[in-house]
């Protein structure tokens, strides 16, 4: 039996997330966000389904090429990135960058000359998992003044970007968003692309926006908000990779404290599972178990940290565990092995690839 923990990924799920998400587009660009997952096989896996990519460190710049991805492909939206990173991904050839600040404008004018660089602008994070508009995105009042900066400082203002937030489940924050952004295309020619960010959401415990009114929303929004054509850019993350895991812990203990029934499990909240701490309260994974035991319990699962914080779960009801139990967390493809620790010594979920259901 294979030693836990360890996190199936199915490939042929990852390249169904990306050819559907292609489909209802209609083959907008879609920039795979490689901080959900740069493992080799996912990026391989996308590289071969022709998908561009969102890096926003050389790490994840080398993980692309790497996996046999080209730079023609690559765009950085970080806003905020070092110098040597600037240089790094310039001298490889990188020409798209992120920037909300006149510091940002600063750097990659000396260290990226002539760059093509898009304007991160705050939008409303209102209903999502993560809000990710906390530190990023410049009020819609002072973007001009960046745009100009810019332009005066021999950069290619191309493109506007937004992020919604993450695990979006509020469908008003891509129409307010668009709607906010699209005067500036009138008043800046050289704009040309609207890049839209991740945020496309997944189903976890609980469902979630369907892609298709989100997909109609946008192009919706586009037609009645913007008159010129634009390019749009997506850069989804969790939407491509975050129901392609499947993470298998054993169970190490079980007891009876109070009334509450606890099982504690070989992987923790710092093996991967750090999304529980980002979330609302409604945030779980979704948990099974092999038992196959008539009686049903409610129970906390833990992590077999020492934190008292290593919660994975409160009240779920399954059928009784034994120590011979597994248990399942559903949906663990997106940010999880790239947060992962060993904290405490505990080793962090290993790694398996399957397609057409044969291991890679
Ligand atoms: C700049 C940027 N693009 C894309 C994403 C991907 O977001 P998601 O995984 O919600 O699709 C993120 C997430 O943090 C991001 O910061």
């Amino acid at each position: 039996m294979r030693k836990t923990p360890y996190t199936i990924y199915d490939l042929d799920k990852l390249s169904k997330n990306y050819l559907r998400l292609n489909k209802i587009f209609k083959d907008k660009n879609i920039f795979y966000a490689v901080k959900a997952n740069k493992l080799a096989p996912i990026l391989e896996t996308m590289v071969s389904l022709g998908s561009n990519f969102e890096v926003n460190t050389p790490p994840e710049f080398d993980a692309v090429l790497n996996a046999g991805g080209t730079i023609d492909k690559i765009i950085n939206s970080a806003p905020v990135k070092t110098i040597d990173c600037i240089e790094y991904m310039y001298s490889n050839g990188v020409r798209k960058f992120a920037y909300d600040s006149f510091c940002e404008i600063d750097k990659i004018s000396k260290y990226a000359k002539g760059s093509s660089v898009f304007l991160r602008v705050y939008t409303s994070n209102e209903g999502s998992g993560q809000a990710l508009n906390t530190k990023f995105g410049v009020n819609i009042k002072d973007a001009p003044k960046l745009i100009d900066y810019a332009i005066s400082a021999g950069l290619d203002p191309f493109g506007i970007t937004f992020s919604v937030g993450s695990q979006c489940d509020n469908i008003d924050n891509w129409e307010e968003a668009i709607k906010l952004v699209a005067p500036l295309f009138n008043e800046y020619p050289s704009l040309t692309t609207l890049d839209i960010g991740g945020g496309f959401p997944i189903e976890y415990v609980r469902s979630s926006l369907s892609i298709n009114d989100i997909s109609n929303v946008i192009e919706n929004s586009l037609k009645k908000y913007f008159n010129k054509k634009i390019n749009l850019y997506l850069e989804p993350g969790r939407y491509i990779v975050g129901n392609t895991g499947t993470t298998v812990s054993s169970v190490i203990g079980t007891k009876i404290n109070e009334g509450i029934n606890w099982c504690f499990v070989d992987v923790s909240i710092f093996g991967g599972f750090l999304e529980l701490f980002e979330f609302d309260d409604w945030f779980s994974y979704k948990i099974t178990t092999n038992s196959k035991s008539n009686e049903k319990l409610l129970y906390n699962i833990a992590g077999p940290t020492c934190d008292g914080c290593d919660i994975l779960a409160k009240n779920i009801l399954l059928p009784k565990i034994d120590m011979n139990s597994l248990i399942y967390f559903h949906s663990t493809g997106a940010y999880t092995n790239e947060y992962a620790s060993n904290f405490n010594g505990f080793p962090m979920p290993t790694h398996v690839f399957l397609k057409k259901g044969v291991e890679q």
